[in-house]
This record gives structure tokens, C-alpha cells and sequence, in this order.
């Protein structure tokens, strides 16, 4: 059974996550919105003539600004953002893009949505609260892409400095999808080694400093190159989507608001959590060394920070 599936910002991120949840056959249908009608109009219409190489037929409807027409969806994706402001920082885009959600969230929760937001709209953290906060609803609807996508960039750093297949390294970025998260290293594993094990028997000596500065910072290779980012988010949030119109309760780091972890409350931050069919159904608190406790604090009081900038927040 596939799904209907809104998108909203149908530009490099919006359009790429409709291709992959077409192509992936996870939506019977996606609903396109962006302020530019012009841009949703012919993302659809470019989707459309793909349809006779997807695997299923699908459905592709462009809702230009009519919001209220993805009310019906299972799950609607924010793409909606301003990644110029995001070229050396996503933090270039705390003054534009959380204001965007009050152009349309109401209108769609007004419109009687029910399903589950995935948020991947920068900064990641501050989107998703502010959605939240805007919707008044159960957080648990509310899942921020985070640091998802990051993680899969330090399985890429991992790859590459030991030489393993990135599907057999198990490896997690966690905190603020931004300069400030940190790799979960007390908690990698390599097929079913400890990471040290793998060091001591593969005699190996990873930089690990440097390979979190990979995971990082990865993503702006890429900017650097194209202005924006595109196949690994889309194929991130596709995932998301998938896992909650299967109910598939993967556990996956995601951006969900953080409730006493390690003294933190009330913001939205990355930590491993169940997702299904109702979005963040539970949230994990790995056991952090030391200085893993320093990265998450550090990496909270920065989204705190940037949550306390934005006054009608
Ligand atoms: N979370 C991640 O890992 C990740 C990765 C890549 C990009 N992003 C973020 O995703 C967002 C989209 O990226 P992009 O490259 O497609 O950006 P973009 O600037 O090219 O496009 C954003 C689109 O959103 C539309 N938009 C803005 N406000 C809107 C509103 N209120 N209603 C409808 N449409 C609206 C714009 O018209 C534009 O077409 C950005 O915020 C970007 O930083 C996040």
C-alpha cells in the first residue's frame, strides 16, 4: 500500500524527495505546494512525464498555494526554506525560514490534517520546534529530519578511512543538524565489533576528530560545488517517509523534542528514536561517555540559543 504524500518547497530538496518516493514506490500520490506556482507547476509536470519509468503508477498533483489541499496526505514533508542563506551556515537561515510555517501550518491543521510532519527545512531543530510550537500538537507528529542525513555522512567518512561498506558501519551524529552535533562514538559498531575491537584487530588508527569534521562539514563540499544539496537529503527523508506509511519502526536518528536527557528539556534535538506509523513513537537516551555529555549540552545550548533569537517564537 503506498501513500499520499505532501511536499511543500518544490525546489532541489522538495523535488528530489517526490522523485524518491516515486521512484522508491512509497507514494501513490504526492501533492507539490511552493510559493513559486510556476516552479510546483512544472516540478509536477516533470514528475508526471517520469511516471511511465516508475515502478507503479502514481499520482502527482501540483497545489501551487493551495495548502489546504494536502490536509488529506498521510505525511507532509517541510522543504519550504531559503538555502541561499544557508551557503556557509545553516544558521544563515534562522531570520527566513522557521517564519515560513506560519504561512501554512495552521491552514493545513485548520484544513484537518492529522498525519506526521517530516521537517528537513534548516535550521533543522529550530523548523521543527517552531512547528511545534505553532501547531500545539502531540510533538510526536513532528519528526525533524536532524541528523539523519549526517550520519549517513560519517558511514561515507567511516567508509572511506577503513575501507568497510558503508552498510555494515553503524554510526550516529546526534545533537543540532549544524556545526555543533557530535559523533556518538561510545555507541559505533562495525558489523557487530566495537569500533576499538575493529582498531586493535584490523590494526588500524582512525583520526577520529577528523572523520567527525568529515560528517560534519561534508555537506558543504557538495554546496560549495552546486548551491544546494539534494540526493542525500531526499533519499534521508525518504526513508523517514517510508518507515512511517510501512509503520516500519526503524530506529534512526531523528529530531524530536528533547525531554530530560541529561538535564535538557523542551527544544528539538537529534537522539536515536523508534519511527512508525505515528512518527517518533519512542526516543532513546544512549549512555554517553563524558565527553559525549560536553557535546550534547554544548550542541542543546546552541539550538537554544537560536530558538531564544526569534521573539515570536
Ligand atoms: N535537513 C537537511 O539535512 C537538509 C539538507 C538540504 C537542504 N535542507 C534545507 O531544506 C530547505 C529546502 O532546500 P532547497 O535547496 O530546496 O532550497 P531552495 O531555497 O532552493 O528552495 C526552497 C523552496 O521553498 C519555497 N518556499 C519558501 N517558503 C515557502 C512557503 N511558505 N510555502 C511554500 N513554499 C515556500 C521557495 O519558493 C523555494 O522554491 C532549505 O531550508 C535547506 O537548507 C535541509
Amino acid at each position: 500500500m503506498g501513500a499520499r504524500i505532501g511536499i511543500i518547497g518544490a525546489s532541489h530538496v522538495g523535488a528530489h524527495v517526490a522523485d524518491v518516493l516515486l521512484a522508491r514506490g512509497i507514494a501513490e500520490e504526492v501533492r507539490l505546494c511552493d510559493l513559486d506556482e510556476k516552479l510546483s507547476r512544472a516540478q509536477a509536470n516533470d514528475l508526471v512525464d517520469a511516471a511511465s519509468y516508475y515502478q507503479r503508477s502514481a499520482r502527482v498533483v501540483d497545489c501551487g498555494t493551495r495548502y489546504e489541499e494536502l490536509a488529506s496526505c498521510g505525511v507532509i514533508v517541510n522543504a519550504a526554506g531559503h538555502v541561499a542563506a544557508s551557503a556557509t551556515s545553516r544558521d544563515g537561515e534562522l531570520k527566513v525560514t522557521p517564519a515560513e510555517v506560519r504561512t501554512f501550518a495552521h491552514r493545513i491543521a485548520e484544513a484537518g490534517f492529522e498525519g506526521v510532519w517530516v521537517s528537513a527545512a534548516n535550521p533543522c531543530d529550530v523548523v521543527a520546534y517552531a512547528l511545534w510550537r505553532e501547531l500545539d500538537c502531540d510533538p510526536h507528529r513532528i519528526v525533524g529530519s536532524g541528523t539523519a542525513l549526517d550520519s549517513a555522512r560519517l558511514h561515507h567518512a567511516l567508509a572511506d578511512a577503513t575501507g568497510y561498506d558503508q552498510h555494515v558501519i553503524n554510526s550516529w551524529m546526534l545533537g543540532e543538524h549544524g556545526f555543533s552535533e557530535f559523533a556518538c562514538w561510545s555507541h559505533v559498531s562495525v558489523g557487530c565489533l566495537a569500533l576499538d575491537e575493529v582498531e586493535a584487530q584490523a590494526h588500524l588508527t582512525l583520526d577520529r576528530a577528523a572523520i567527525e569534521q568529515d560528517a560534519c562539514k561534508g555537506g558543504y563540499i557538495t554546496m560549495a560545488g552546486k548551491l544546494c544539496t539534494e540526493y542525500s537529503i531526499s533519499n534521508a527523508v525518504g526513508d523517514i517517509v517510508d518507515a512511517i506509511v510501512r509503520d516500519a519502526k526503524i530506529v534512526t536518528p531523528v529530531s524530536t523534542l528533547v525531554e530530560d536527557v541529561y538535564g535538557v528539556s523542551g527544544i528539538f534535538s537529534s537522539l536515536p528514536c523508534t519511527v512508525g506509523a505515528a512518527g517518533v513513537e519512542q526516543v532513546f537516551v544512549p549512555e554517553f561517555s563524558a565527553s559525549e555529555i560536553e557535546g550534547w549540552h554544548r550542541s542543546c545550548a546552541h539550538i537554544k540559543e537560536n530558538i531564544g533569537q526569534l521573539d515570536w517564537l
